[in-house]
């Protein structure tokens, strides 16, 4: 009996139905793109360290990854700069106004290793088993269906691959940004170790965010 009841446990954990609550969490409403501005603003350098947040995650020429919520690229021109020709970045967003932007900025950038994809809110359009890294940027708590946006992140993974996400500190009522649009570390692990992720390491360098990493829970 325990054993059922175990096994059912796991087996919800993994394939949410639709009864099944997504969190406890009012997610945020998705940034709308004509205030895409803000994304680029000059402060945002000093703000966020974006270069030294990449630094970090140590991404490698070659690497595979996906920036999932892309905005208008101000993470993946950085990432695509870092993995190189030989790598490839997967912009996913579920706004094309906001990937019509990215585009721009790739092409300007000639950027040839960012390709568009136009997700949905229940799924990233990612190719199984392809990334070495998910990198996800002020965006999970947009999320309106994280459960299933996490099972296709997590199928996208390769068996090494990470799961970054960069969210406002939930803890640290200093931080200038609603309360929707911060989350606290316990509220990250605790919604996303259940999706079948371990959690690696939590990184408090940035002067607002917290970088979490996980890696991907094997069976
Ligand atoms: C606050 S912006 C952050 C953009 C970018 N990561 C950055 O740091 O500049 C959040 C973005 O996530 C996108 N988004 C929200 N829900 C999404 C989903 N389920 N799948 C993909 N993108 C999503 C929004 O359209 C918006 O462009």
């Amino acid at each position: 009996m325990k054993l059922l009841a175990l096994l059912l446990t796991v087996h919800l954990a993994f394939h949410p139905t639709d009864q099944a609550p997504q969190t406890r969490r009012q997610p945020a409403e998705p940034m709308d793109a004509r205030a895409a501005a803000w994304l680029v603003r000059p402060e945002r350098e000093e703000e966020e360290k974006p270069e030294q947040t990449l630094d970090a995650l140590k991404i490698l020429p070659g690497d595979v990854v996906a920036d999932v919520g892309a905005g208008v690229g101000y993470f993946s021109l950085r990432l695509a700069r870092r993995v190189g020709e030989k790598g490839k970045v997967f912009a996913v967003d579920i706004q094309q106004a906001m990937l019509d932007k990215l585009r721009e900025n790739r092409d300007r950038e000639r950027l040839d290793n960012i390709e568009l994809v136009l997700g949905t809110e229940t799924d990233p359009k990612l190719t199984p088993n392809s990334l070495d890294l998910a990198l996800l940027v002020d965006v999970y708590h947009e999320f309106s269906h994280p459960a299933e946006m996490m099972e296709g992140i997590r199928a996208a993974l390769k068996p090494a691959g990470r799961l970054v996400l960069v969210e406002y500190r939930g803890e640290d009522p200093a931080v200038p940004i609603k309360p929707l649009h911060k989350m606290t570390e316990r509220q990250v692990l605790e919604e996303i170790v259940p999706m079948g992720f371990r959690h690696l390491e939590t990184l408090s360098f940035l002067p607002r965010q917290h970088i979490i990493v996980f890696a991907k829970q094997l069976h």
